[in-house]
């Protein structure tokens, strides 16, 4: 009850401060979810959120708080800033190719200015592993990518990983047995594709791969910044760190859950085990190692993208058939336009629902 309070205050507050100070703020594909802060102690400090005014700036253009997006792109791997106390709030040369580079990995058209598309994809939750790309080719194809060395578990075949979940960092309004079945199916997803097989078990230090939630500053350099945002992240091979944060609302059924900041815990390992097993993030929108993810949206089927990146690492499972794969992903796409847009649709609507019921009422 005080919660739902408190969710509703905040829907008000950011609503009433967004007509307040932007009266002509263009809505246009920036996503309304970014608005939203459910707990003041969980408000990101990435303020995404107030990217929205950098709406079709581009070279030369000056806009305050231009030096947080800077930051953003430093932060995932675009732009070198070597004195982080000295950012103009200019776009500069270096901002412009930080945006082309981005616009290429993320397959978006590329423009070089920051057009409703880009913006809104920049202000998308995302895994906060860095988009660094080293596999020279990628800016031409669309394309799965690798970390640097291109690691991968070297172990004798079959390769057996074993993970765990941390019995200290972990959720509890998920019940265990369906945090397991959730964890069970994502790593299921990459055994079908590659001769690894995975398995659970109880003893958390000893495990290949180490699951847990945490919030906030956790130790390994990568903070984690409240609800939406940066989702997660995990460690390339054979680290097997894998982290979600812990402020997200997550969720593995939205009927049940009814958040509108909602996220799809298995969509998220799904793409989190991925790097685990030495993928990076790839251009192709539909792919799992894409690596923005909206609230209540789930994307948990491999695609031939992903399973071509991880099979050029390990080999193909035997049982596995890519004539099956393809032939889905043929009868899926028609289909794909209205599955995405959707959810986008449907959170506008809520979202209109919400204020026009807490705010008149
Ligand atoms: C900031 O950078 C500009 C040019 O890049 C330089 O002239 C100025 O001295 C710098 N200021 C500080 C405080 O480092
Ligand atoms: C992996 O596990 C399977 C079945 O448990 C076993 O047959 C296989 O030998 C193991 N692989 C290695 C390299 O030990
Ligand atoms: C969990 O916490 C307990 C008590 O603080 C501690 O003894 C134990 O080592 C922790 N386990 C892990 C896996 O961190
Ligand atoms: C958020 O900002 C507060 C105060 O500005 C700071 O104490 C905290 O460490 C920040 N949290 C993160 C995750 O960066
Ligand atoms: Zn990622
Ligand atoms: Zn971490």
């Amino acid at each position: 009850m005080i919660r739902s309070h408190i969710f509703s205050y905040f829907i008000c507050l950011s609503v009433s401060f967004l007509s307040l100070s932007r009266p002509s703020f263009p809505a246009r594909n920036i996503p309304d979810y970014v608005t939203v802060r459910t707990d003041p102690a969980d408000a990101q400090n990435a303020t995404w959120v107030e990217f929205s005014r950098f709406l079709d700036a581009g070279k030369g253009s000056q806009v305050s708080g231009m030096a947080e997006l800077k930051k953003y792109f430093q932060h995932f791997g675009y732009l070198k800033i070597p004195d982080t106390s000295n950012i103009t709030d200019t776009f500069d040369t270096q901002l412009e190719s930080a945006v082309i580079t981005y616009q290429n990995n993320l397959g978006l058209p590329v423009t070089g200015k920051l057009d409703s598309d880009t913006l809104s994809t920049i202000m998308s939750p995302r895994c906060g592993v860095s988009d660094t790309k080293h596999n020279k080719n990628s800016h031409v194809t669309k394309h799965f990518a690798y970390f640097y060395g291109k690691p991968r578990w070297v172990r004798d075949s079959p390769v057996n990983l074993t993970y765990a979940v941390s019995p200290n960092h972990t959720i509890d309004y998920i019940s265990p047995q369906d945090l397991r079945m959730v964890f069970k199916r994502a790593f299921s997803r990459w055994a079908q594709v590659i001769p690894v097989n995975f398995k659970e078990i109880e003893d958390y230090p000893s495990a290949d791969i180490r699951i847990g939630f945490y919030r906030g500053d956790h130790g390994d350099g990568q903070p984690f910044d409240g609800v939406l945002g940066v989702l997660g992240h995990a460690f390339s091979p054979q680290n097997g760190r894998f982290h979600l944060d812990a402020a997200e609302t997550w969720a593995i059924d939205f009927d049940t859950e009814k958040s509108r900041v909602a996220v799809d815990l298995e969509s998220v390992a799904t793409h989190e085990i991925g790097h685990v097993l030495g993928l990076a993030h790839s251009s192709v929108k539909e792919a799992v190692m894409y690596p923005s993810l909206s609230p209540r949206t789930k994307k948990v089927d491999l695609k031939v993208d992903d399973v071509e990146g991880v099979q050029a690492l390990y080999g193909s499972n035997p049982n596995f058939k890519f004539s099956s794969l393809l032939q889905a992903e043929d009868s899926s796409n028609s289909g794909i336009g209205l599955k995405t847009r959707l959810p986008k649709w449907t959170i506008s609507l809520v979202v209109g629902a919400l204020i026009l019921l807490f705010c008149t009422g």
